[in-house]
């Protein structure tokens, strides 16, 4: 056995054993282990170069050359294999990754307007035509907004605590509007008449939950301040209002209420469109469905935001706007319209966005 093995030899086995094993190198890790091996600073090529100093000074060129070569063969081999690794696991992760855009997609579920928000746009549309403005109010009031200008004093049994969800009470009442009036004082103090305006919004009350009562509801509220305004029209609004909603044939009626914001006051109601007035389910056998209270603003409401009432009058209704949806589309339970049950919600389907 000879003590220093040939150099050609030696570089015969490292050529031999690095492009074999250069073949069972299947990914990128094995690549990498692969080079460390072979080319590496600590690789076998390397060793052979250290080695280089042993031999017999006329095999050095020779033994160098032939080592530079066999180093520059293994790199261009390491390279080719580790670009057919690359394109081989390119084209499985293509393969796995492949979608097929011929299969159908999957339908967006795409929502409705709510019915009450529909109605609220239907109302909107339908005072815009007639000149008023819709204009949005704070959900949380002060009771000076929501009682005091409105000519409810302190004693009045509406702002008892069980009608009333009362947030704040220690230096100033502040309370969940119970209704849309507080806007009248609000949008008064904000200009000079005219004022034509509607107010949509929710409002609160501390109340037991039925299939007509709600303690969360919407109402719309209207107000006109002008020159000679009269319930003349008052009625002439609020009955194009009826005909726009339930029908040219409809007809309103008033009858005497008691609000203390306006005088007098009013309950308005439509004739029954089921049956034309004649009395049926829908309308409880009476003819007429109840919309609201309406009325002609109280001169102390007007004095309240420094209008002159002599100068100026004017008119003032308030709306359920889910009443107005239960009449128009048959609902039968006001809780249905924040229950939250799709099977409800998608019977308004056709209100699409
Ligand atoms: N704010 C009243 C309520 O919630 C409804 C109402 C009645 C509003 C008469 C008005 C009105 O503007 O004139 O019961």
């Amino acid at each position: 056995m000879t003590a220093v093995p040939t150099t050609d030899a030696n570089l015969d086995e490292i050529r031999g054993g690095a492009l074999a094993a250069l073949e069972n190198v299947t990914n990128p890790t094995e690549a990498d282990a692969w080079e460390r091996t072979y080319l590496g600073a600590k690789g076998e090529l390397t060793a052979f170069l250290r080695r280089l100093g042993s031999l017999p000074a006329d095999d050095r060129p020779a033994a160098g050359r032939a080592a530079n070569a066999l180093k520059q063969e293994l790199t261009a081999a390491y390279e080719t294999r580790s670009q057919h690794l690359a394109a081989a696991d390119l084209e499985r992760r293509l393969a796995e990754d492949a979608i097929d855009i011929t299969l159908p997609g999957r339908e967006p579920a795409l929502g409705v307007v709510h019915p009450v928000s529909r109605m609220i746009e239907e109302l909107s549309d339908i005072f815009a035509l007639m000149g008023f403005q819709t204009v949005f109010g704070p959900e949380v009031e002060t009771g000076r907004y929501n009682f005091d200008l409105l000519n409810i004093p302190s004693d009045h049994p509406a702002r008892d605590v069980w009608d009333t969800i009362i947030v704040e009470s220690d230096r100033e009442e502040i309370v969940l509007r119970t209704h849309t009036s507080p806007m009248q004082a609000r949008t008064m103090e904000q200009t000079e008449p005219p004022v034509r305006v509607v107010v949509p919004g929710r409002v609160y009350r501390y109340e037991a939950q039925d299939a007509s009562h709600e303690w969360m509801f919407h109402q719309l509220e209207g107000l006109a301040v002008d020159t000679n305004i009269t319930m003349a029209d008052l009625k002439g609004v609020l009955r194009e209002l009826a005909r726009q909603l339930f029908g040219p044939e409809r007809r309103i009626r008033f009858r005497c209420d008691f609000f203390p914001f306006v005088e007098p006051g009013v309950d308005f109601a439509v004739d029954c469109a089921i049956c034309n007035g004649q009395g049926c389910r829908v309308c409880k056998h009476s003819g007429w469905l109840e919309m609201g209270g309406a009325g002609m603003v109280h001169p102390k409401v007007l004095q309240g935001v420094g209008y002159d009432p002599k100068r100026y009058t004017g008119f003032a209704f308030g709306l359920g706007v889910e009443r107005m949806v239960m009449m128009k589309e048959g609902v039968g339970d006001v809780r249905a319209f924040a229950g939250n049950d799709l099977r409800f919600l998608r019977q308004f389907a056709r209100f699409a966005v």
